[in-house]
């Protein structure tokens, strides 16, 4: 989850780098750094915390060269210090890394008894020291890094500098994803297309196991058979303009306002707005019709995507579903064969739990399809099929518009697979498709109440802990209420199915306790509204999200009530998402917290 950039350039290389790697900072913030050669000598600049103290370090020691490589770090191994920063040097190499080298512990003995000295508690510095070691030996950069990589074990994106070599950079990549940038007479590396979009829209991306040697001149890569191989040239569509704030405060209030244009967007590529039906290219290929479960896995906020699908692949197309979180999914040894199709769901479409979980089912010889946002993504690519969601790029940490996207995109496969199953009359799809096409219109209601919610933001952050409760549908949105609040917060708060509450959880209901119903008028409304009435009767502090029948039938039990329109069962969940996160937006505002960089998260999960 680290990102990582490297420059073969014609001008000063550490202000594009560090350019780069503002757009590559979601991905770890907890240092950075970067190296240059200055007349073929590596010299490096490094700092703790954030992109800004690397530049302070940089305005006050400039740095010449235009050959360089540079990271931002997410900590794995070693507290985030400037020792631990990377790069890491080791002699004549400078190296950048993504991920985590599993048997550094056992090359650090060796290294040790080679005689070297460590100076970082990092498993990359074991990197820097193998191929330098090599070098000793007396081979050259290319040869060193070929007899390195077969050693190391576990996940890694790598790139590395070497000194008095001011036309050459060699990159890595195992389980960590690297990409290779194509300048006029310039090259460069980055760990995704939004790394490398100051520099270039020419992409190669690199395969699992290659590894590659650039230069001004191009590239050469090699798989890990350290044979040549040819890797297509793409164009991305990351355009650098598309990575700021706009008029708002932080990435996060502006992702959550673009969700009636992006729901737009990608409604109407699942859906056709004439004939009122889902049309979702490619679905064929997930054989519904034949299915006797379906196979769901992701993390965090994508898995409760998954989850909200639940409900609707088995109301609206009698489709089972299996459901976990990609890290339990990816050891529980499954069975799995080539009668299932998986889908994972991933906004960045690099998380390791959710790839290893999509490879774990490929090997058993399952379909996959993927709704991602990043198309260019080893998800994406490892997929049979991609269903993308077109959110554009999602900056702030805690997902918004990517989970909104997601749900539009599964609503679009439940009603495929309900027609391929012969569950839904044509009738009844063109009713639920109508319903769906009035999203972006009832985001765009659902935001109007944002002055009211910001107004429960100060009694709330006031609060240690706080619930959320739902059912059916809004049961995941219960849970994705309280991860939003406590990501961005750092107040704890759990979501509950509101008919378990009464099996422990309502222990805790006193009245210090805020508590979330999250409650439209559906079949359901009477059910969660009676559990609403334990909590109130306990003394909890009730807040009620509801449309706005649900409001006049809800009694006086609520303390505050946030009041959507009326709308139909499919489209809930969609809408209801936006007040749960303008609610934690507006919290951790007051608290003063860092909302798009949270402490101790990155946005791309790339170790597991
Ligand atoms: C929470 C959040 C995370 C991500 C999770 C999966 O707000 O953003 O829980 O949803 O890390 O990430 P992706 O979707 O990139 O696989």
């Amino acid at each position: 989850m680290c990102g990582i950039v490297g420059v073969l350039g014609t001008v000063d290389a550490a202000p594009r780098i560090v350019d780069s790697l503002k757009r590559l900072e979601y991905r770890g913030y907890d240092s950075a750094g970067v190296a240059t050669l200055v007349d073929g000598a590596i010299v490096r600049r490094r700092a703790e915390g954030k992109l800004r103290n690397l530049e302070a370090v940089l305005e006050k020691s400039p740095l010449t060269g235009i050959s360089g490589i540079g990271h931002t770090r997410w900590a794995t191994h070693g507290a985030p210090t400037v020792a631990n920063a990377h790069p890491h040097q080791a002699g004549s190499v400078a190296v950048v890394h993504n991920g985590i080298i599993e048997n550094y512990l056992e090359l650090r003995e060796e290294i040790v008894a080679a005689g070297a000295v460590l100076n970082t508690e990092t498993d990359t510095e074991v990197v820097a020291h193998l191929v330098n070691l090599a070098m000793a030996n007396g081979l050259s950069p290319r040869d060193a890094v070929a007899q390195v990589l077969p050693r190391l074990k576990g996940a890694f994106a790598l790139a590395m500098l070497f000194s008095g070599e001011e036309d050459l950079l060699i990159g890595a990549r195992k389980g960590s994803p690297l990409a290779v940038g194509h300048g006029d007479g310039e090259m460069f590396f980055g760990s995704d297309a939004i790394a490398l979009s100051p520099f270039t829209d020419r992409i190669t991306y690199l395969d699992e196991g290659d590894w590659a040697v650039i230069t001004r001149a191009g590239v050469e890569i090699f798989d890990q058979a350290n044979q040549p191989v040819t890797r297509p040239e793409a164009r991305s569509s990351v355009t650098s303009s598309l990575m700021d704030k706009g008029n708002y405060k932080h990435f996060m209030a502006k992702e959550i306002h673009e969700q009636p244009e992006v729901l737009g967007h990608t409604l109407s590529r699942y859906f056709d707005y004439t004939t009122k039906r889902a049309r979702v290219e490619g679905a064929d290929q997930l054989k519904f019709k034949d299915l006797s479960r379906l196979i769901i896995t992701a993390c965090g906020t994508a898995y409760l995507a998954g989850l909200v699908s639940k409900y609707w692949f088995e109301k609206y197309a009698r489709l089972p579903v299996e459901i976990d979180i990609a890290s339990e999914f990816r050891y529980r040894e499954t069975p799995v064969s080539d009668k299932d199709t998986a889908l994972v769901i991933s906004q960045s479409g690099e998380t390791a739990d959710t790839l290893a979980s999509l490879r774990y089912c490929k090997t058993n010889g399952a379909t996959i399809g993927a709704i991602v946002n990043v198309p260019e993504s080893t998800i994406a690519r490892e997929a049979d099929r991609v269903f993308q969601t077109i959110a554009g790029p999602e900056i702030g940490v805690a997902s918004t518009k990517a989970f909104t996207c997601q749900l539009a995109v599964l609503a679009g496969l439940a009603l495929q697979a309900g027609r391929e199953r012969g569950v839904l009359t044509p009738e009844r799809e063109q009713e639920l498709v109508a319903e769906l096409i009035e999203v972006p219109s009832l985001a765009l209601k659902a935001l109007a109440r944002e002055s009211d919610i910001e107004k429960l933001a100060h009694p709330l952050s006031k609060a240690s802990n706080a619930l959320y409760l739902g059912r059916a549908t809004n049961f995941p949105l219960a849970l994705e209420g309280a991860l939003k609040l406590k990501e961005l917060s750092y107040i704890h708060a759990e979501g509950y199915a509101a008919g378990e509450l009464k099996h422990g959880p309502i222990a805790l209901i006193d009245e210090n306790m805020p508590v979330f119903v999250i409650a439209p008028f559906d079949a359901i409304y009477e059910k969660t509204v009676s559990n609403m009435q334990e909590v109130a009767a306990r003394g909890g502090r009730i807040v009620l999200i509801t449309d706005e029948r649900g409001a006049s039938e809800c009694g006086n039990a609520a303390e505050n009530t946030v009041i959507l329109p009326d709308m139909s069962d499919i489209v809930a969940p969609i809408i209801y998402a936006l007040p749960v996160q303008l609610i934690a937006y507006h919290t951790a505002v007051f608290m003063g917290t860092d909302v798009d960089q949270p402490r101790n998260l990155a946005k791309s999960v790339t170790v597991e």
